[in-house]
């Protein structure tokens, strides 16, 4: 349970008194989330308020315009019941955070939890009572441009982040006073969005959406989300917002879900734009008898509830469950008490320590991808000049990333300035934009980048995308890097001298082509206001990088879909059978025999596997054993590592544990992540860790969509990624289901 002003039976005492209260017009009014005007009260609005006709706002953060906007409702409707103020709080508010999917690669959600509740403070601080996130779709396409709002790839690490950052938005910022109610979104299935194109359709077996989309969902649930939002697409023929397998079976039925669920933008009346539907009125009737029980943006459930509830095609009942399901989330909030919002009980954004906590999580999503001979760390020792190239390299805004309607440059210190002032001047630095964007194709700015490189020691090269080439509506059919990003690589690396990639981007890019012209990537992700001081501390060594992929890099875009937790396939490709194309024979015969599941021009592994992180030190992981042989279902098993730090640095590793059942009534993954913890060791030293596993951690739904845990053996593995090769097996006896 969140925050919880009454106890639970005094609650739904309080919801039911109300509801008596209510006419219908009130009830369907609680329904409505409408837009803001931004900055003043609309008279329109005003009347609607008072009225009894909108139960919550979006996107109003002036705080005069919300306390007003609040007074109205408490003071001028018939029932005082407080609005929702709604945002989409995503990374951060006017302190910016990495993007979710560079929060994921920090795999720590202690941090992840303070993030959204430093952000939730200063929401808080505006009025806002209700954030849109966490985002906790299932990333697996790199050509969606909301994967930078993801979680990343994987079920188990979303789940864990998802609680998180539930965590820091509604309970952590409790204890301090202001807890906001988050919203977990999109429910479900928009990370599979078909060729990652936004918006599109989704087919997805339920067997698949049960073990892989719906977890992190499940578990939000679980630690109390006060919201779901719907997904604006089709979900095996009937979209979100009106699927009723999604929002009354699995949501109520099976997971006893009681707050309430908010349509995307518009998401109702785009049911006649689907096809399922064929006018407003329609669309009204099908999200509501789904399940839906707000509507955000649109009016379809302001103009044809009440006709619809007059009519006896929704019952009574239904908009009484409706409007019950959000009342009970406006008393958990405590709202009628702290409807008005003093500015002065808050820390004022861009506070030093949220400013401190942003800069710790930019160091630690930072992924070190490679870095050949060591050339990274940089040592101020044995640099006397330092080319820093890029349009990236000084752009207070682009560095924050996508949806920071909030978020305040003038906060932003650049990689450029915290260099400058890193090496004061010690190092002579030569900066050289050398593109004026990402994605611009004029060479002209080559020559002075070459010059510069070629009269330093050393270069950083500040490469990637702008803000603007990820987010909602902004996919990319290619992941390359845009423009001539590409020449300027090759030019910069003819010359010979140490060249040392950083790349800021809201997505894994497709970097096969450049990752042998440089000696090191830093994949940095858009690591928010204090991008700078990370990214300088973890070149000269200030920091040891730690970030693992919380998604795999492909070699090239036509491998997508690739990630980790892939199916055996009956035909497997190794090492020894993918052929590639330039190695085929002119006239070779074709035939299948001996044949495997790859690309000819691609292979089948990634560039970089999911979990894939390097650090200044080396781990080593030995002696993997398990507290016993064989485990009966509803038993927990430890699995014990050995890692060393066999180093010379003092760093951080995220040790990771992946299982495979091998044999199973429904096939499974060839591995599947099941824990993971972030240690610290000193040079020399040696932990044990011990995982935990349950072998309910093992379930999975099968055909029949159930639950349940099969006995036989599994194989287990702990390492630094997800290919991890010290393993051992366990066995479970006992066939059972839930
Ligand atoms: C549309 C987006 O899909 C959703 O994630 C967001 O919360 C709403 N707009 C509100 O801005």
């Amino acid at each position: 349970m969140i925050w919880d002003p009454d106890p639970e039976d005094l609650l739904e005492e309080r919801v039911r008194e109300l509801l008596e209260r209510m006419t219908p017009e009130e009830k369907i009014g609680q329904l409505c989330l409408v837009n803001g005007a931004g900055g003043h009260v609309p008279d329109s609005l005003r009347w609607d308020i008072a009225g009894g006709h909108v139960g919550a706002v979006l996107n109003e953060v002036d705080l005069g315009t919300v306390n007003e906007l609040q007074r109205v409702a408490v003071e001028e409707s018939r029932l005082g019941i407080p609005l929702l103020i709604g945002r989409d709080v995503i990374h951060g508010f006017k302190t910016v955070f990495p993007i979710p999917v560079g929060q994921a690669a920090t795999w720590n959600p202690d941090l992840i939890e303070r993030g959204a509740r430093l952000a939730a403070l200063e929401a808080a601080a505006a009025g806002v009572n209700w954030t849109f996130a966490p985002m906790i779709d299932i990333g697996r396409d790199p050509r969606w441009g909301r994967i930078a709002e993801t979680l990343g790839e994987d079920p188990h690490l979303a789940s864990v982040l998802a609680v998180a950052m539930v965590r820091g938005f509604q309970e952590g910022a409790l204890s301090e006073g202001h807890g906001i109610a988050a919203c977990v979104k999109h429910f479900a299935g928009y990370g599979a969005s078909e060729s990652g194109r936004d918006y599109n359709t989704t087919d997805i077996p339920e067997i698949e959406l049960r073990n892989v989309h719906l977890p992190p969902f499940r578990a939000a649930v679980d630690a109390g989300v006060a919201s779901l939002m719907t997904s604006f697409s089709d979900l095996n023929g009937v979209p979100a917002t009106a699927n009723a397998l999604l929002l009354e079976q699995i949501l109520r039925e099976e997971w006893g879900f009681d707050g309430f669920v908010v349509s995307d933008w518009d998401s109702v009346p785009q049911l006649a734009v689907h096809g399922l539907t064929a006018d407003d009125r329609e669309s009204a009737y099908e999200a509501a008898i789904a399940g839906l029980d707000m509507e955000m943006a649109s009016g379809t459930y302001r103009e044809h509830l009440a006709t619809l509830v007059a009519e006896e095609r929704i019952s009574p009942h239904r908009l009484d469950a409706m409007a019950a399901n959000v009342l009970r989330i406006k008393l958990r909030l405590g709202l009628s008490d702290r409807w008005h919002t003093d500015p002065g009980v808050f820390p004022v954004p861009g506070d030093p320590e949220h400013l401190d906590a942003a800069r710790t999580t930019a160091v630690q999503s930072a992924v070190l991808l490679v870095n050949r001979d060591g050339v990274l760390p940089l040592s101020t020792h044995e640099l006397e000049s330092l080319a820093v190239i890029g349009p990236l390299a000084d752009e207070p805004a682009e560095q924050l990333g996508t949806w920071v309607f909030d978020g305040d440059p003038q906060l932003s210190v650049t990689p450029l300035q915290a260099l400058r002032e890193l090496l004061g001047g010690s190092v002579e630095l030569r900066y050289v934009r050398g593109m004026e964007m990402t994605r611009s194709w004029s060479t002209e700015g080559f020559a002075e980048a070459v010059d510069a490189v070629r009269g330093s020691d050393a270069t950083v090269l500040f490469l990637g995308e702008e803000a603007i080439l990820s987010g909602e509506a902004h996919c990319r059919a290619d992941i390359r890097l845009p423009g001539v990003q590409e020449e300027l690589i090759a030019e910069l690396h003819a010359i010979g001298k140490p060249l040392v990639l950083v790349v800021m981007a809201g997505r894994p890019l497709a970097l096969e082509s450049v990752v042998d012209q440089v000696d090191a990537i830093l994949y940095a992700w858009h690591p928010g206001s204090m991008a700078g001081p990370a990214i300088a501390d973890l070149l000269f060594g200030e920091q040891s990088p730690s970030g693992k992929l919380p998604v795999t890099f492909p070699r090239v875009t036509g491998q997508i879909p690739i990630y980790y937790a892939h199916k055996n396939t009956g035909k497997p490709a190794t090492p020894e059978n993918v052929v590639h194309i330039d190695e085929i024979p002119r006239g070779a015969d074709h035939h299948s025999a001996g044949g495997s599941s790859f690309h000819l021009d691609a292979g089948h592994t990634p560039l970089f596997p999911f979990g894939h992180g390097l650090t200044y030190t080396e781990f080593e992981y030995s002696d993997i054993r398990t507290s016993r042989e064989v485990v009966s279902v509803g038993e927990t098993l430890a699995v014990d590592v050995d890692v060393t730090n066999a180093g010379g640095r003092e760093a951080e590793e995220v040790a990771q544990l992946y299982v495979r059942d091998p044999v199973a009534s429904v096939t499974r993954p060839v591995r599947e992540l099941k824990g993971f913890q972030r240690i610290r060791l000193a040079p020399g030293e040696t932990r044990t860790l011990s995982f935990e596993l349950h072998t309910d951690d093992l379930a999975f739904h099968g055909r029949d969509m159930r639950r349940r845990t099969e006995p036989g053996r599994f194989h287990v593995w702990i390492g630094g990624s997800s290919q991890a090769h010290l393993g051992t097996e366990f066995e479970i006896s006992h066939p059972s289901e839930e």
